[in-house]
């Protein structure tokens, strides 16, 4: 007899606010590559794994911060699509557990609004302090050298897990998953752990697995079901089913 379900894990990942006009990472047209000017006026390129790294931010703290500050202004642009808005409805709606764990630092899933909600890679619209741990919500452009208002050290830096730091809540997440009743992966190639090894660790403690993606990620073949489409379309279909 198939498991009655009552807790849900839900991750996501770019692709769920792609339609949204969030670049993706990995897929065509994404932020494989960003371009910045340099003082000769000749575009530089740089890798995406060699901006977003602790040493990057070391080196080069003025090329780490505008890659950030402008994502976080490209947020005034976008807004939540239908994928948002239907995983927020199920978080209101649905009776049991529920937790969305999304890899985005885009702030649409709240403004679409889901509250059980853990950003384990971090939020543009924050800022860490180095020096204390302090955080502060953070709307506009985050010099290099910003002072903490707690223990006024020079110290601010983008809230952003870099490749190589730990990814935040991780506690919290083990427990949802190990009581999972059904996984859902929506719009995440699969390529980054330890969030790629989610679906393995809820399918250890029994739960369904189901993955919404555009394209076959290199996870697929761990989920019990894939549906390929668009996120726009398919969550709120899927949402609508598990609700009715
Ligand atoms: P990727 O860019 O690696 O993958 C996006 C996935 O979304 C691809 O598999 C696409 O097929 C799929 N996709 C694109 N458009 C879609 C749509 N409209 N509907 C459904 N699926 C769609 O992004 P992530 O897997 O999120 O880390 O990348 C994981 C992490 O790598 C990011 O969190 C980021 C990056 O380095 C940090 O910033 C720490």
């Amino acid at each position: 007899m198939p498991r009655e379900i009552r807790n849900i894990v839900i991750l996501t990942g770019a692709g769920i606010s792609a339609e949204s006009g969030v670049p993706t990472f990995r897929t065509k047209g994404g932020v494989n590559y960003w371009e910045v000017e340099s003082s000769d006026g000749v575009p530089n390129l740089h890798k995406v794994e060699d901006v977003c790294t602790p040493q990057a931010l070391a080196r080069r703290p003025e090329l780490v911060h505008r890659f950030y500050d402008a994502r976080r202004a490209k947020l005034a642009e976008v807004g939540p699509n239908p994928a948002h808005l239907a995983l927020a409805r199920l978080d209101a709606e649905w009776p049991g557990e529920l937790l969305l764990v999304t890899q985005n630092v885009d702030d649409l899933h709240e403004r679409g609004g889901s509250e059980r909600l853990i950003h384990m890679h971090g939020e543009l619209k924050s800022a860490l302090c180095a020096a204390c741990g302090h955080r502060e919500t953070w709307e506009d452009g985050l010099p290099p050298g910003a002072e903490c208002a707690i223990c006024g050290e020079p110290a601010l830096r983008p809230d952003i897990v870099f490749f190589g730091e730990m990814p935040y809540h991780m506690d919290a997440i083990e427990r949802a998953l190990s009581s999972a009743d059904l996984f859902v992966s929506i719009g995440t190639s699969g390529a980054v752990y330890p969030a790629a090894g989610f679906v393995q660790t809820a399918r250890y403690h029994g739960a369904e697995t189901l993955e919404i993606n555009l394209d076959p990620s290199e996870g697929s073949g761990w989920f019990a079901e894939s549906r390929r489409g668009p996120a726009g379309t398919l969550v709120p279909a899927w949402v609508d089913s598990l609700l009715a």
